[in-house]
């Protein structure tokens, strides 16, 4: 569960191991354009099976192991002394869920003083607004291991068409708008996600570039909305490609690697020349090496010439303590030359 050498798992302990962790996050803590990040990344910060997530005053711990039940009470107390927070949300993994209903614990269960909470919370990234749901949203309410790779993303969006599969809530969309792209079309198979790209975008229209950027929305599977905006000849100037993890299990790695290659054949002769494709992995079971090898390979089944721009990860709250610990790749590369007769495409 957790490297304890020995001491005992009071309150003493999870509060020191907490404080520990958000020591490593000081520079998020005394960030003002920032309110929500991952206070404890489980076994990378020696707390294994435990997440922590802050969204400003109110804190969500995901449990990922039935051991850690027992503890709750301790955690939730030893949390309070270390970040003042007006509610814990307690989720649970789904394997632990059953065991913890049978404790009287529910999914997504708030502990808070304040009768009145609304778990739907607004919080700041890069000093841009979203809004996340502490109980029904993905992982803990956000995807708040790409906050870097939305940074990169709005520093090189100035007169850029970008297009945005798998946008989630709108994370790559609107801090592409805030960095001046011309247009934003995001791609989701979820309804729900594209209403909340929708309000993210409005909750940021205050801004004159977010506010001039033209927006589209495409709710539809992945693959087949590149393949139509490829058969229509549509180009964009910057393609962000950022799935949900392909390989839960070992035995779906090489299906995983299948799709990355496929997103990439597809994604690529998509990008206008000189422009820039974002791919990103977040399959822990899929390495840094057979990531890029799926890149090559669409590259070259497209056709398309892919220089490397950047190679980069997770954000800063999400250290790495462990090979496996590495789950999140992002390659962006320039395209040069998307005019090539494809080979050979599936
Ligand atoms: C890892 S999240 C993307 C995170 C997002 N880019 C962000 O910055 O917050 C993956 C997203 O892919 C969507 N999704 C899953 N399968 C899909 C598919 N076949 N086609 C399109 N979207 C899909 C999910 O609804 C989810 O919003």
């Amino acid at each position: 569960m957790h490297r304890s050498q020995g001491e005992p798992l009071d309150e003493a302990f999870w509060s020191r191991r907490i404080a520990q962790a958000l020591k490593v996050r000081s520079a998020l803590v005394s960030d003002e354009r920032t309110s929500a990040y991952r206070v404890v990344n489980g076994e990378n910060d020696g707390l294994g099976s435990l997440v922590i997530d802050r969204y400003g005053d109110q804190v969500v711990m995901k449990i990922y192991s039935e051991a850690l039940i027992a503890h709750l009470p301790s955690i939730v107390t030893a949390l309070g002394s270390v970040i003042r927070n007006r509610a814990v949300v307690l989720r649970f993994a789904r394997r632990v869920a059953p065991a913890a209903e049978r404790l009287g614990l529910g999914n997504g269960m708030i502990i808070s003083e304040h009768s009145d909470l609304d778990p739907v919370v607004e919080y700041l990234e890069n000093g841009l607004k979203f809004e996340a749901d502490l109980v029904h949203g993905p992982k803990t309410g956000a995807f708040l291991d790409q906050r870097e790779n939305r940074a990169l993303v709005r520093r090189i969006s100035k007169s850029r068409a970008v297009l945005d599969v798998f946008s989630s809530s709108g994370g790559f969309t609107v801090h592409a708008a805030a960095g001046g792209a011309v247009s934003v079309h995001s791609v989701d198979i979820s309804p729900h996600a594209i209403d909340a790209v929708k309000a993210n975008i409005d909750r940021n229209r205050e801004l004159p570039t977010v506010s001039t950027c033209r927006f589209s929305y495409q709710c539809d599977d992945a693959f087949a909305a590149l393949d139509g905006l490829n058969q229509r000849r549509k180009r964009f100037d910057l393609v962000v490609v950022d799935p949900p993890s392909f390989a839960q299990k070992q035995r779906n790695v090489g299906a995983a690697l299948a799709a990355y290659e496929r997103l990439v054949e597809l994604a690529a002769p998509l990008v206008n020349p000189g422009g820039l494709l974002m791919q990103a992995s977040c399959s822990s079971r899929v390495t840094v090496g057979e990531f890029h090898a799926a890149i090559d390979q669409g590259l070259d089944r497209a056709g398309v010439i892919g220089e490397l721009y950047c190679d980069t990860a997770h954000a800063l709250d999400h250290p790495v303590g462990f090979p496996e610990g590495a789950y999140l790749k992002a390659r962006t590369l320039i395209i040069r030359d998307p005019a090539r007769p494809r080979k050979g495409a599936r």
